[in-house]
């Protein structure tokens, strides 16, 4: 049986790898700061040769947007090479490269990282999910008057359909960079605004707010979008009105770490 180890395997997403996994037989480990008995942080490092011995496949959804996601790479580079793992699969986001955003200058380094490990890798990126546009426009619906990034579009798509392509790509070989993943409709933050506030039965009156610096140019460039890749098929509007079951506070905030 192949053993596959799953960083941030308690995730929005790492979560929904692990079932569909195990769903497909495979045997999976769950690796986090907090999941026993591959409780490792991988900035760190400490115990993570003993997470990946054995293992075949590594699909690697830990993140730390606060900063050392760079490090945790170098750390589990290193395990996986010393342990003789076959293929590492790594979930990225859809223009890394092309908007400055710290998070994302991060992330865009872990895909040269392990472009360049020596071992056999798998890069996807994908866009938003739909949860963590949710997040943000909760977030917003705080205050009586919703501000809103002036002139910037979201492209989500639904956390399980990445994770089901995810678990795909980790039971086949080694694919290098693959086609991303892009939600089914590109929205303006206004009209993502407006859905979120029906399904949860409140009004607000919405403000476009420009914000200054290079990340936000690039966003409003678009440079986080793939309409050329719009595969998913859960639109927004038919997955927010799950948002009105969450209670405002049922779930942390996640910082910086993109629209
Ligand atoms: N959210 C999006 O819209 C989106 C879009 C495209 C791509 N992505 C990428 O998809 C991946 C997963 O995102 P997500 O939204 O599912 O994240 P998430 O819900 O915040 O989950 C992060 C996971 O990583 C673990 N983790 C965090 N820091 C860690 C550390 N230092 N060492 C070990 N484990 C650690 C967390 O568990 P513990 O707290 O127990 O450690 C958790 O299991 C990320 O790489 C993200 O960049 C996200």
């Amino acid at each position: 049986m192949t053993t596959i180890l799953v960083t941030g395997g308690t995730g929005t997403l790492g979560r929904l790898v692990v079932e569909c996994l195990r769903a497909d037989g495979a045997e999976v480990r769950v690796l986090s700061r907090h999941s026993r008995p591959y409780a490792v942080d991988l900035r760190e490092g400490t115990g993570l040769d003993a997470a990946v011995e054995g293992v075949d496949t590594v699909v690697h959804c830990a993140s730390t947007p606060r900063g050392g996601d760079d490090r945790a790479a170098g750390h589990l580079i290193g395990a996986a090479r010393r342990a003789g793992v076959r293929h590492l699969v790594y979930v990225s986001i859809v223009g890394v490269d092309r908007v400055p955003l710290g998070y994302y200058r991060t992330k865009l380094a872990v895909e040269e990282m392990i472009e360049g490990s020596g071992l056999g890798w798998t890069v996807l990126r994908a866009t938003q999910f739909h949860d963590l546009v949710v997040e943000v426009l909760r977030n917003a619906a705080r205050l009586p008057v919703m501000p809103l990034p002036a002139g910037v579009a979201d492209q989500p798509i639904e956390v399980a359909e990445v994770a089901a392509r995810l678990a795909e790509l980790a039971a086949g070989e080694p694919a290098g960079r693959v086609p991303d993943m892009g939600g089914p409709e590109v929205l303006p933050f206004r009209e993502l605004a407006r859905t979120y506030l029906r399904a949860i039965g409140q009004h607000r009156r919405l403000l476009d707010v420009p914000l200054a610096g290079k990340a936000y140019r690039g966003f409003r460039a678009g440079g986080h979008l793939t309409p050329e890749r719009a595969v998913g098929t859960v639109t927004f509007e038919e997955f927010s009105p799950s948002a009105s079951l969450r209670a405002p506070d049922a779930r942390p905030t996640r910082a910086s770490t993109g629209p």
